[in-house]
């Protein structure tokens, strides 16, 4: 039972089909916003790849060496482009790049004089009204944020401690290029933590409020080809069989949570990267286990949630996690975070994201969440 709405046309493909894409789109685009990743993207081989698609289209690049955007980032992003008056977005990179594309597609052509007022417009979902939103089209170099398959954006403000989301319906991709050779050079690092973000986005669509029997399948195959194929992919980084199989868990995940969105995990997570610095996908699967023991009762059909694991228990989930996440060279306790009982008093006070914490299927009191960090905090 349920219902299910994706509009973004997915391409498994080699990120040569871009040319296509964009020759075919209904209004056809002339000046192409390419927004890529850091790290030397110029000198890498789909760097020669992208120009060769785009060689008959005005293009302006701008690399993205930032992560966990930020209202000012953005701002700066928007006063950097502008002048350049684009009618498509294309965004190659990680979550941060794809919500940085996402997000200029909602503003495009505002009249937007200030980072504050920026701010105001996220805030009152200003851009809502915005006639001049372009189509944008997002290419992932990790597994896991599943942004490309989301009507939303994080944007972080710094100064006020908070998360805020860029969201509405108008917002999704006009297309995903899901090409796993992409992420074959990533570091183990984000390669675990963007594996356990795309984890916990099938795990909490698993069991979010507003489940239903199409996206727990996505969910599943999320979860089953993560659990049998991240510690392989551990052990031989190089291996493009299991590339692919991550590709397409984050793609199934970011499927399945694009209907249900998150819910305690993720909502715990915010405050724990705002505070603690902690990786986004790291820090929402520091409580997958301990979410999951609340919230087992609840779940429907839980026995195949269990299944989709391989493990019987929830201490097991848990070890194979902090298995992953030292493996991977990550901490698996608050303290090594540097987390104090002060920092856990402010976690907890910020833990109650609107729409994430009030969309888990138990209903969490702050007693609970301070329980949860404490179990994970030596
Ligand atoms: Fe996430």
């Amino acid at each position: 039972m349920g219902t299910f709405f994706n509009p973004v046309t997915i391409h498994v493909e080699k990120l040569t089909v871009l040319q296509q894409v964009l020759d075919k789109m209904p209004l056809k685009a002339a000046k192409v916003l390419l927004l890529t990743r850091g790290g030397n993207f110029n000198d890498s081989s789909e760097s020669a790849e992208l120009k060769s698609c785009l060689q008959h289209y005005e293009v302006q690049q701008v690399d993205i060496e930032i992560s966990n955007p930020t209202v000012d980032d953005l701002f700066a992003l928007f006063n950097q482009t502008k002048e350049f008056d684009f009618d498509c977005i294309v965004g190659i990179g990680g979550g941060s790049v794809l919500d940085l594309s996402k997000s200029l597609a909602a503003i495009k052509g505002m009249l937007i004089e200030s980072s504050e007022q920026l701010l105001t417009i996220i805030e009152q979902k200003d851009y809502v009204n915005n006639e001049q939103t372009t189509p944008w089209i997002g290419i992932p170099t990790t597994s896991g944020t599943g942004s490309e398959l989301t009507c939303w954006a994080t944007i972080w403000h710094k100064k006020q401690g908070i998360k805020l989301s860029i969201d509405h319906p108008s917002l999704y991709a006009y297309a995903a290029i899901i090409d796993y050779t992409l992420t074959a050079s990533l570091p183990i690092s984000i390669t675990v933590s963007t594996a356990l973000d795309a984890l916990c986005h099938a795990t909490e669509a698993y069991w979010s409020r507003k489940s239903n029997d199409i996206s727990r399948v996505y969910a599943k195959e999320a979860i089953k080809r993560i659990t049998q194929h991240l510690e392989l992919l551990i052990e031989t980084p190089n291996h493009l069989q299991y590339r692919r199989e991550i590709a397409l868990a984050s793609m199934y995940a970011g499927l399945a949570f694009s209907n249900t969105r998150t819910t305690a995990c993720h909502s715990i997570s915010y405050p724990l990267t705002m505070e603690l610095g902690v990786s986004h996908g790291v820090a929402a699967s520091l409580t997958l286990a301990k979410v999951l023991a609340i919230n087992f009762e609840s779940i429907p059909e839980k026995q195949q949630l269990l299944e989709a694991f391989g493990h019987r228990t929830f201490d097991e989930i848990q070890q194979w996690i902090e298995s992953v996440q030292e493996r991977a060279g990550f901490a698996t306790r608050l303290v090594q975070y540097k987390g104090t009982h002060e920092s856990i008093d402010r976690i907890v006070e910020n833990a109650f994201t609107k729409g994430r914490m009030d969309n888990n299927p138990v209903v969490l009191t702050e007693t609970d969440v301070k329980n949860i960090l404490i179990s994970i905090y030596e």
